[in-house]
């Protein structure tokens, strides 16, 4: 699916949307690859060179995904000097969701006080934040919501065998959001692109616990409440998802990868943004990464780069950026925008 960001369906929308407040928090404790070498059988080296990953953040036992979430959330409304009353619509997108139900959007229009807000989660997997920008940007757009809050947040930690080195040595925790509201049509939000293939949604999962396979004695003792992943099959589909998905969305807005500043993919594995960077004939350096630091945090994982680099002072107005995202289903999705906002101060 790819759509125009002023459009939907065809049909002209009476404005655009854009991202006026942005910010992120991960959660302080540091957890490093040499501290996982006294956990499971692995090396700094092995988990360096496969994944580019040196540590991850890791909430604290009373931290869920909500409480990650809602500091994330704090930071974007100040972002955009807005009050959560002024919020109508909250979209969490997170595959490590506090409960099954109620959602963790509801949790989180609670504890901010967004009285007036809808919420609602959105499932994606790892594509689930620029899923969800493209709900805002429909909303928005259309004239149905005027500032939409969109969160990815995360806390893999909790979800993770932390037994089975080929899964634990790659994810981490933290939260990303932004605030999507109108501007005039041909700023902000471009295109987007949206994919599934749920065909293949048994290289990725999480089994036990929902209504194929409910809580049991059994489901826990065959693991089935941790991450599972094919790791090989998974990479392989990253490295075309990626570059495809980001053609698709710039042939969408008329553009080529010329016209592109920055590039924010989804991290995963740095040796998957190498793949796409060559595949697409791009220098990496156009690719903001930071998975060095907080390995792949899922849906948390474009947004917190996104405001990494924007407290850096990376994004200007005028840059045209991608967003780039792929992940369990399997989905993928991306989205071509033109950055409209100021440099955010950085947090103290
Ligand atoms: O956001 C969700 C999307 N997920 C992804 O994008 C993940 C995509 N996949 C990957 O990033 C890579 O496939 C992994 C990083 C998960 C694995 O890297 P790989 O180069 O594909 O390794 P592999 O699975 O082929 O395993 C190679 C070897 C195996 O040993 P043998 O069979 O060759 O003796 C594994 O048992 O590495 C072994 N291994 C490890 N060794 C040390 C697997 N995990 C580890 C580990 N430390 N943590």
């Amino acid at each position: 699916m790819t759509t125009s960001g002023a459009q939907g369906a065809g049909r002209p929308a009476p404005r655009g949307a854009t991202i006026t407040g942005i910010g992120h928090y991960t959660p302080p404790r540091v957890v490093t690859n040499h501290q996982l070498e006294a956990a499971v059988e692995t090396s700094d080296e092995w988990i360096v060179t496969r994944t580019g990953i040196r540590e991850r953040r890791i909430a604290s036992d009373d931290q869920a995904t909500s409480d990650l979430a809602i500091e994330a959330a704090r930071a974007a409304l100040a972002d955009a000097g807005l009050t959560p009353d002024d919020l109508d619509l909250i979209i969490v997108g997170t595959a490590s969701p506090d409960m099954i139900f109620p959602s963790t959007a509801c949790w989180v229009q609670d504890r901010l006080g967004a009285r007036r807000a809808g919420a609602f989660d959105l499932m994606a997997a790892c594509s689930s934040f620029v899923y969800g920008l493209a709900q805002a940007n429909a909303y928005v757009g259309s004239g149905m919501a005027d500032r939409v809050l969109v969160i990815g947040a995360e806390t893999l930690s909790k979800i993770t065998n932390w037994k089975d080195r080929s899964t634990c040595v790659l994810f981490g925790d933290g939260a990303g959001a932004v605030v999507v509201q109108p501007c005039p049509p041909g700023e902000g939000f471009l295109s987007f692109h949206l994919g599934a293939d749920g065909s293949r949604g048994d290289l990725l999962n999480l089994r036990g616990g929902g209504s194929r396979h409910p809580a049991s004695y059994e489901t826990i003792e065959r693991d089935m409440h941790y991450i599972y992943q094919n790791g090989r099959e998974v990479f392989k589909f990253a490295v075309r998802a990626i570059p495809d998905a980001i053609e698709a969305v710039l042939r969408q807005a008329n553009l080529t990868g010329e016209a592109v500043r920055w590039y924010v993919p989804h991290q995963a594995n740095i040796r998957i943004i190498e793949a796409a960077a060559k595949r697409l004939g791009e220098p990496l350096e156009k690719f903001i990464i930071n998975i060095d630091r907080y390995g792949n945090t899922s849906s948390a994982s474009v947004p917190v780069a996104l405001s990494e680099a924007m407290e850096a002072g990376r994004e200007q107005p005028g840059d045209v950026l991608v967003l780039v995202a792929f992940g369990g289903g399997l989905t993928w999705a991306s989205c071509a925008l033109r950055w409209t906002k100021a440099r955010s101060a950085p947090r103290p």
